[in-house]
C-alpha cells in the first residue's frame, strides 16, 4: 500500500497517526508495543511530533532497525538522533530503550548481543537510500542473503565502516512495516523500487504475514505512474 502526503510535515503527521494506531492496538492486545526506529534524517520530524502525542510511553519498547558503528553520543548515531528528538523528552522507562551498542569495537559482537535483546516487533520503521538500500542492507551486501541471523554486522565499502542492521528475516517478520520517504532526490529510486524489476534491497522487504505500507511525500512520489 502507498500513501502520498503533500509535504514532509504532512508525511510525519500521517506517520504519527499510524504509529499511534499500531501502539493502541498492540497495548490493547498484549499490554505492550514494540517498535524499531529507523535512522537517517527523514524520521526526525516524526519523532519530534510524537513527543506531544498520546503514545503509551511506559508500555512502548524502542529498538533500532540499524545503527552506525559509533558510540551513542556520536553525531552519526541513530540512537542519538532519536534520543534528542524524542526519547529524552518523554516519560519512557530507560529499560524500554534497547539501543545497539555501536561503541563496541567488535561490530559482530554488538550485533549478536543485540539479537539477544529482541522482542517480536509490532512496527518497523524504514527509510530508503538513493541506492535502494534500507536499514543498513546495501546493494551487493553480504547480509542480503542472510537467512538465519536476525541482526548482523556488515562492512559497507563505500562508507568505509561497519553498520549493524536488522536482517531481512527479521524485517519480514514484522507485524507492520512502514517505509517513510521524503524529497525529490528520492523520486527516481522510489519509482524503480515500487514499479521496477527486483534489483534493490528495499524490494526484498515483503512481510510474511505483516502489513507493508509506503508513506511518501509528493516530491518523493513525483515519478510514480500513479502520479506522473
Ligand atoms: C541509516 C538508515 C538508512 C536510512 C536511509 C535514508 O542508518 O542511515 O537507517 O537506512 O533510512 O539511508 O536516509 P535519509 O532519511 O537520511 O535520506
Amino acid at each position: 500500500m502507498i500513501e502520498i502526503f503533500a509535504n514532509a510535515q504532512e508525511l510525519a503527521r500521517g506517520a504519527a497517526e499510524y504509529f499511534l494506531a499500531r501502539s493502541g492496538e498492540a497495548v490493547a492486545q498484549k499490554g505492550l508495543f514494540t517498535v524499531a526506529l529507523s535512522g537517517g534524517s527523514t524520521p526526525k520530524i516524526l519523532y519530534e511530533l510524537l513527543v506531544g502525542r498520546q503514545v503509551p510511553w511506559s508500555k512502548t519498547h524502542f529498538f533500532w532497525s540499524d545503527e552506525r558503528h559509533v558510540p551513542p553520543d556520536h553525531p552519526d548515531s541513530n540512537y542519538r538522533m532519536a534520543y534528542e528528538a524524542m526519547l529524552s523528552r518523554v516519560p519512557v522507562p530507560e529499560s524500554n530503550v534497547h539501543r545497539v551498542h555501536g561503541e563496541n569495537p567488535d561490530a559482530a559482537e554488538a550485533a549478536n548481543e543485540y539479537e539477544q535483546t529482541l522482542l517480536p516487533l509490532d512496527l518497523i520503521l524504514l527509510g530508503l537510500g538513493t541506492d535502494g538500500h534500507t536499514a543498513s542492507i546495501f546493494p551487493g551486501s553480504d547480509v542480503l542473503h542472510e537467512t538465519k541471523r536476525l541482526v548482523a554486522a556488515t562492512w559497507v565499502e563505500k562508507l568505509n565502516t561497519y553498520r549493524i542492521t536488522m536482517t531481512l528475516p527479521l524485517l519480514n517478520a514484522g507485524a507492520s512495516v512502514l517505509f517513510l520517504v521524503s524529497g525529490a532526490e528520492k523520486a527516481q529510486i522510489v519509482k524503480e523500487v515500487l514499479e521496477g524489476p527486483k534489483q534493490y534491497p528495499a524490494q526484498l522487504v515483503q512481510p510474511t504475514h505483516g502489513q507493508l505500507l509506503w508513506m511518501l511525500d509528493e516530491d518523493a512520489a513525483a515519478k510514480l505512474s500513479m502520479v506522473a
